[in-house]
């Protein structure tokens, strides 16, 4: 029987002290693309809230961001130049001062990089078609444009590696780019990157090449390398692929590469598609070639919950949670489960240090709908202007305190 504050050690050697990882969120913080003190303010106040927590999608090129941008004068972050290490390092700092482990998740948002667009930027899709939700001009990679991308994963896993980080996740979800090339919906291309669902697979299989290549020319022997995968993409008649078709990308991943974890995103860790009794958990766990781990996200809101969750994958991994609480974890290991935050409120919200930029997103984004949201609301005009602004893509930040 798996127990949430077991240790748990992956393939290559890393090792958790629960099984407890923090989710992916973006934090609104970046500015010009860089970490700022609101950033690590959020990440230092986070180093016991899981045994590894992974870092926000962080984009991987020039071409591959800023995302969307839920705040005024906030961005995603970026480690595509040099220049992003220093910033990152703090985080990778921060995260790992009491023992666990930082992870940052790596990116690229092809046709979500509305921000991008804003900025005045090019924005990347594998097909460039009519997305009915999208209204801005859409390019179409070449071949060698792909495979600079593919490049590009493996140059910021090095970077990553150069900050102190102790792993990296591919992020293969979530509708960005890696996504969008599995996907049939979005993929009409003929060449190398599409066509039937071999060829399909050809992004996500190149990019964990090169970023494998990368660890192992770069990294200590216990770094961890996980990659995260949406179980299927279906919206009504739209079917980009199904859950099969996942059990098939994790399955050639894991047999062909030593990944240390396979990450499914849901909202629901118990959810099932409609041709199955299994859930998604099970579903790919059962494609997933050991020892990669299976981690699993989604609504695990309780402690109940993360026990049960327990039954079908390796790690739970937490998101909001860890925004209400940011000592989640530390309290289920040291007993004192009781204590834990299962909502915002007034001392809540002064424990959690989120960002400026989260405070202003959450309120606003009812599918992130959390108890006590409502309380931010109070506080999202006053935040915000209180901190810093900039100018632009190229605009210098006007914070005196940022370095
Ligand atoms: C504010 C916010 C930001 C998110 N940003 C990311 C992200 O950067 N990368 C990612 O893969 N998922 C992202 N997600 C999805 C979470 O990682 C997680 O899968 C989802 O919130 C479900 O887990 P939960 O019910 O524990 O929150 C985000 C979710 C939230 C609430």
């Amino acid at each position: 029987m798996k127990k949430l504050t077991d240790q748990a050690a992956f393939r290559h050697g890393g090792e958790i002290n629960t099984r407890i990882a923090q989710s992916p969120m973006l934090t609104n913080s970046g500015i010009d693309e860089k970490v700022s003190h609101d950033t690590i303010d959020y990440y230092a106040t986070r180093s016991q809230s899981a045994g590894m927590v992974i870092v926000e999608y962080t984009n991987v090129s020039p071409n591959g961001g800023p995302s969307r941008s839920w705040a005024r004068n906030r961005e995603q972050l970026a480690i595509y130049d040099d220049r992003f290490i220093e910033g990152l390092s703090k985080v990778a700092n921060v995260l790992k001062k009491d023992g666990n482990k930082a992870i940052l998740q790596l990116a690229h948002s092809g046709r979500e990089a509305a921000y991008r667009y804003t900025l005045g930027g090019r924005v990347e899709v594998p097909s460039a078609m009519n997305f009915p939700w999208i209204n801005y001009p859409l390019h179409e990679l070449t071949e060698d444009e792909v495979w600079q991308i593919v490049h590009d994963f493996g140059n910021a896993t090095k970077r990553a590696i150069k900050c102190g980080f102790d792993g990296i996740e591919i992020h293969g979800a979530n509708h960005y780019l890696i996504q969008q090339f599995f996907s049939s919906f979005s993929n009409h291309r003929t060449d190398y990157w599409g066509g039937n669902l071999e060829k399909r697979m050809n992004f996500s299989i190149e990019v964990t090449r090169e970023v494998l290549k990368s660890v192992k020319e770069n990294a200590p022997k216990d770094f961890i390398i996980g990659y995260r995968v949406s179980p299927e993409e279906i919206h009504g008649n739209n079917i980009g692929y199904t859950w099969h078709e996942s059990q098939k990308l994790v399955e050639k991943l894991t047999k062909l590469f030593d990944l240390d974890y396979i990450h499914l995103s849901t909202m629901d860790y118990a959810g099932k598609p409609e041709d199955s009794e299994l859930n998604y958990a099970q579903l790919l766990g059962k494609s997933i070639k050991t020892p990669t781990l299976e981690m699993i996200a989604g609504g695990i809101h309780s402690i109940k919950k993360m026990n049960d969750a327990l039954k079908y994958a390796d790690i739970v991994s937490l998101g909001r949670p860890t925004l209400i609480d940011p000592k989640i974890s530390y309290k289920i290991k040291n007993g004192l489960s009781k204590e834990i935050y299962l909502e915002f409120n007034k001392q809540s919200v002064e424990d959690s240090h989120l960002t400026p930029g989260l405070i202003e997103l959450l309120p606003n984004a009812p599918y992130f709908y959390m108890p006590g949201v409502e309380y931010l609301k109070e506080l999202s005009n006053v935040k915000l202007d209180s901190t810093v602004t900039h100018n632009g893509a190229s605009g210098k930040t006007t914070d005196k305190d940022y370095k």
